[in-house]
């Protein structure tokens, strides 16, 4: 059922669905007071308590091919790739490797992803290599006896992971697209292993970071610790190598024989064994059967945007797809970036879909799952019509929809732009940074801590704060909702954005801002990525923004409206994205607020 293509004219479907009054803004909004010269945002504010760019970075042009990635090791990767004549999937497949050497926190091999291909003759297609619950899993296996969670049992160590599907995604996409020789896509993350690279100051802050869980979550290994000893003299620093003997050599077996590499033989017998050993799930069997899943994609209209985005098992798209239908019939431009108004109706947007999402949203091959009635202009009239301009909803009166008949931040994001207009939009994550933190004894990598995206009882909230229920149930064999949004956006036909971020529960939200950015505000693609950005998830009931992304005018506007206000000490999304420009040109654009590099020529 949601395997259907759901395609819409979202302009017309949808203007009316809105009652005409609900678009007036109260006076508090002034008209727009920001400017576009030739294609560059430019912010007019009186108020200098308001920075909206968390730095001045600006994009990376190119006429041939383009890489945006978290780590400028696996962007150099794929922009060589696409040098030695290899297309978007090539390159892809060998970022996704790289990051699993460069990246450990959310790279991976023994993680999952989301996949969005739109091809140069415009066919799209997504692939679901989401982990799986194992085949022993069951609905309350992070219950006490008195049906309570126990603490942290979904998160760390053994129990926490789902089966593996990035191995066999990339082998999937790179059967069905890729251009050059596997083992020629797998080497520069065979070298990258087995040669070592130097540390980035982020790689090494964050090894340094989890070395108390990596003595006591793998006692007698030695993987990713400069020094066992225990105490923190030892630490890692800025540009010290690497080297990762074991992981080389699980790669090259990847490299030799592909799924089998990974999926049998000795790379699954040493994952049984360590989860045997830690009082894991994970069997040679359910490995053995683990397949990644093409699914249609969702494509809407919004304007004169085609927006082509990830189905279920992901959330992303739907929810992404019901925010910007939400948003459309209102004058974001007129408003401007920002604005009190502009925010109030992306804030209501925000907490009904995420509403929506807890209620509705899991495994599609276990639960019916509602997508097309979910984006449907009538179903979101219905789910606007408490809106007021005066009051912000309670989100204690929110609950999900009613349909007749009836998700750290540790997650990565790549997109890849080829010569030929080939694009891939790739999502992938071990869920919380470096996953549960078991590293696979004799293969050297981590293992995902994917279960806690499962909702492990009915309205318990995961380490995101989502809440779940039914249909996001644990069962054997199922894989766990997520939010991840790898998205693509055509304009007339034609390849526009590439799209995406980690984030946990707030990629969705970053994406869906990011995008308006570019659409709405006029903004280039590394000033959408660069702005700053905030976020609603219905619960808790609270908005929260990066620090200088709300003016003090937007600021009492809003609580005086009751809106619940808090400032982050962190940021908000790591994008990596790329715009075709009018000329054809591609604008590369990484996020400055970590170690993300775009790469092109
Ligand atoms: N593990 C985060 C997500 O999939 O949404």
């Amino acid at each position: 059922m949601n395997q259907r293509i759901i395609r819409y004219s979202l302009w017309l479907l949808i203007a009316g669905a809105v009652p005409a009054c609900k678009t007036q803004a109260p006076s508090t909004t002034a008209s727009t007071k920001v400017s576009q010269s030739q294609g560059v945002y430019q912010y007019r504010d009186e108020d200098p308590s308001v920075k909206p760019f968390f730095s001045d970075r600006v994009g990376v042009m190119g006429r041939n091919g383009m890489v945006a990635s978290a780590h400028p090791e696996a962007s150099q990767v794929g922009l060589n790739i696409l040098k030695a004549g290899g297309n978007a999937v090539d390159a892809a497949v060998a970022v996704q490797f790289a990051l699993a050497v460069v990246y450990p926190g959310a790279g991976n091999i023994g993680g999952g992803g989301f996949m969005v291909y739109r091809d140069q003759a415009g066919k799209a297609y997504t692939l679901d290599y989401r982990e799986k619950a194992p085949g022993r899993a069951t609905q309350n296996m992070y219950l006490d006896s008195l049906g309570n969670v126990i603490p942290g049992l979904s998160i760390s160590g053994h129990l926490a992971s789902g089966v593996p599907g990035s191995v066999d995604g990339m082998v999937e996409a790179h059967k069905r697209f890729g251009k050059l020789s596997w083992a020629q896509v797998l080497q520069p993350a065979v070298d990258l292993a087995a040669k070592g690279f130097a540390l980035t100051e982020r790689d090494a802050l964050g090894l340094n970071r989890i070395k108390t869980d990596l003595l006591k979550i793998n006692p007698g290994k030695t993987y990713f610790l400069k020094s066992a000893a225990p105490a923190d003299t030892i630490s890692w620093h800025k540009g010290d190598l690497l080297v990762q003997a074991d992981l080389a050599k699980t790669l090259q077996r990847i490299q030799g024989q592909g799924r089998a590499g990974f999926y049998e033989g000795e790379t699954a017998r040493l994952l049984a064994q360590e989860m045997v050993q830690g009082k894991g799930l994970i069997t040679e069997e359910d490995l053995k059967s683990y397949h990644a899943t093409w699914r249609e994609p969702i494509q809407a209209k919004y304007k004169e945007y085609n927006v082509i985005t990830m189905p279920p098992t992901s959330s992303g798209g739907v929810a992404l797809l019901q925010m910007m239908r939400f948003t459309e019939p209102y004058p974001l431009r007129k408003w401007g970036w920002n604005r009190d108004s502009t925010v109030q109706v992306m804030i209501e947007a925000e907490r009904r879909v995420y509403a929506d999402r807890a209620k509705f949203l899991g495994d599609p091959d276990f639960v019916k799952v509602p997508v097309s009635q979910l984006i449907s202009p009538d179903y979101l009239r219905n789910r606007w019509t408490d809106f007021s301009w005066a009051k912000a909803t309670d989100s204690r009166n929110v609950k999900g929809g009613m349909i007749p008949g009836y998700e750290s931040l540790e997650t990565t994001h790549f997109s890849v732009v080829d010569k030929e207009g080939n694009a891939v939009s790739i999502t992938t994550t071990l869920n919380g940074g470096y996953g549960s933190r078991v590293v696979i004894g004799g293969a050297g990598f981590f293992m995902n801590n994917e279960m806690d995206d499962f909702s492990v009882k009915p309205g318990v909230p995961n380490m995101f704060g989502l809440i779940g229920n039914q249909a996001n149930a644990i069962a054997p064999g199922k894989r766990m909702l997520s939010s991840m949004t790898p998205t693509i956006l055509e304009k007339d036909g034609k390849l526009f954005m590439v799209v995406g971020t980690p984030g946990g529960s707030t990629i969705i939200t970053s994406v869906y801002q990011t995008i308006l950015n570019v659409i709405e505000h006029g903004m280039t693609m590394q000033q959408a990525v660069n702005a700053l950005k905030f976020h609603h998830q219905w619960l808790p009931d609270k908005t929260t923004f990066e620090n200088g992304a709300f003016s003090e005018a937007t600021i009492q506007a809003l609580q005086g409206r009751g809106y619940m206000l808090e400032k982050l000490t962190n940021t908000l999304g790591r994008m990596d994205c790329v715009l075709v420009r009018p000329d054809g040109t591609y604008e590369g654009a990484s996020d400055p607020r970590a170690d993300n590099t775009a790469r092109g020529y």
